[in-house]
């Protein structure tokens, strides 16, 4: 009965394009191409390249083929596998939601700088490069001296955030019906964004001396623990893996439909994405080095001080169309953001709430929607950004994300098994995959997550203070996890009550 009238990708381009839109985010424009600079060019892309093809697809393929083959999201398919399993179906459920409720913020943040990118509120040319920083960590984010001082939410923020939160509302309170459509539009003007960006890096003066430090190949790299560790962590969290999302995308696929080739589509897709943007990126850093005669330690930044200064300082050096550039810029990666977004929240948090209580699509959604906006409050005030896009996003994204995936692919290779989860999505696949895929599952995906979490987490985090914060804030990170551990055991033990609408 649920096989029938569960929902469907209306097409397979649907689907292909919302896993893209899922999978390319804020990471591949503002992660990608910093990991690359730093990590021996040309070797990282190698090491990154193995990541994708012994992590990345096989992952992707346990996913979207579990999804399929239960007919259910994360939960569901643990269940399946047998009840005393379902809690680990719930954990990322957690690291969803929760990833959810600052990526909000950070959205927020691109809203409040496509209106300011209008007048270039943080200055042009020279003014624009003293005054970026000040603007961003001021203006924007009134940021207070640490974690301990929380003071109050900004209004421009509170706002943003409101306007996030209704978007992603309206996209997925009618399913895959909406998701599908939207993430196509989404997916190609984002794209196409990215490629007038690119255009516009590579012509500027100094771009060429930017992409020779992005691609310029060191491998003695390769021997060094630290690019495998960048190069597996950055695939796991670029495909958007371990946050049960891709689980709930999978069981939306029509029951004759391809799993095989759609991970590859996917996966080469993603990652085709960071390669490109990384143009865009590196062009700009070039530009930067040559305009102010400074060094590339002094440009080349990831992350929030990518997007949100080294961009703006460009935006301002432009020679024409500041504006212009700077409202593509934003918008772009609002967009990017947004396909992420309503994934985590749809396939990640409604999805598995609806199969498990029953409850209809439309209630599920605005109960996540408000509670996961509540919770971002936090993160609007002026030390949100040390709670949400920092300690928060370290113990979900980071340590969350690997933990799940670990024990995802444990269970399922072992108690599902992996061979008959290669039988099953062959036979609907435009391909084959051979017993190679069982090895990865069983052993290699486990090995290599489990090496990232101790070899660039526990090793680090634990005997430092994660980011030189106070002891007690750096420990939220286990905080979060223990309780969120706690919360699956809990929701695991609940007697399923059936699919909602
Ligand atoms: N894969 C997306 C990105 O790279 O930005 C989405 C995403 C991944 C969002 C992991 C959040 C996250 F923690």
């Amino acid at each position: 009965m649920a096989e029938l009238t569960r929902e469907r990708w209306g097409k397979r381009s649907y689907f292909i394009f919302a896993a893209l839109g899922s999978a390319i985010g804020l990471g591949n424009l503002w992660r990608f191409p910093y990991l690359s600079y730093a990590n021996g060019g040309g070797a990282f892309l190698v090491a990154w390249m193995v990541g994708l093809l012994a992590i990345g697809i096989p992952w992707l393929i346990l996913e979207y083929g579990m999804g399929k083959y239960f007919n259910s999201s994360a939960p569901g398919v643990f269940e399946g596998i047998g009840k005393k399993w379902e809690w680990i179906g719930w954990w990322p459920v957690w690291v969803a939601f929760l990833i959810t409720t600052y990526y909000t913020v950070v959205m927020a943040w691109t809203l409040r700088y496509m209106v300011a990118a209008g007048t270039v509120e943080w200055g042009m040319g020279a003014a624009g490069t003293e005054g970026a920083g000040d603007f961003f960590f001021g203006t924007v984010l009134g940021l207070s001296g640490g974690p301990g001082e929380i003071g109050a939410p900004l209004p421009a923020l509170l706002i943003g955030l409101v306007v996030v939160w209704v978007i992603i509302f309206l996209v997925v309170y009618k399913g895959t019906a909406v998701i599908g459509p939207v993430s196509k539009v989404v997916m190609i003007v984002a794209w196409t964004f990215l490629g007038i960006l690119v255009v516009r890096g590579v012509t500027l003066v100094g771009a060429a001396q930017g992409l020779n430090f992005y691609l310029e190949t060191d491998w003695s790299k390769l021997a060094s623990g630290d690019v495998w560790f960048a190069a597996f962590s950055q695939i796991a969290f670029t495909l958007s893996l371990g946050m049960a999302g891709m689980f709930a995308y999978g069981s939306f696929i029509k029951s004759r439909g391809d799993v095989n080739n759609n991970a590859l589509i996917t996966g080469f897709g993603n990652c085709a994405t960071s390669f490109l943007a990384g143009f865009a990126v590196f062009s700009i850093v070039g530009f930067l080095m040559q305009s102010l005669s400074i060094g590339i330690e002094e440009v080349a930044s990831k992350s929030v001080g990518l997007a949100f200064i080294t961009w703006p300082v460009a935006i301002s050096m432009l020679p024409a169309g500041n504006a212009f550039f700077g409202i593509i810029f934003f918008l772009c990666l609002f967009l990017l953001g947004l396909s992420s977004a309503y994934f985590l929240a749809y396939g990640g948090v409604i999805s598995p709430l609806m199969d498990k209580f029953g409850w209809s699509r439309t209630k599920t959604a605005l109960g996540v929607c408000v509670i996961g906006f509540l919770i971002g409050i936090l993160f609007t005030t002026n030390g949100g950004l040390y709670w949400g896009a920092d300690i928060l996003d370290r113990a979900v994204a980071f340590y969350g994300l690997l933990i799940t995936g670990a024990l995802t692919c444990l269970v399922v290779g072992w108690g599902f098994p992996a061979s008959r989860l290669r039988e099953y999505v062959n036979g609907t696949s435009d391909f084959r995959i051979g017993p190679w895929f069982d090895v990865m599952v069983k052993f290699v995906v486990p090995a290599a997550l489990l090496f990232v979490v101790v070899y660039g987490g526990f090793m680090q985090d634990i005997p430092n203070s994660y980011s030189g914060y106070p002891r007690w804030a750096s420990n939220a990170i286990w905080g979060v996890l223990i309780v969120t551990l706690v919360f699956s055991f809990i929701m695991g033990k609940m007697k399923t009550k059936g699919r909602g609408d």
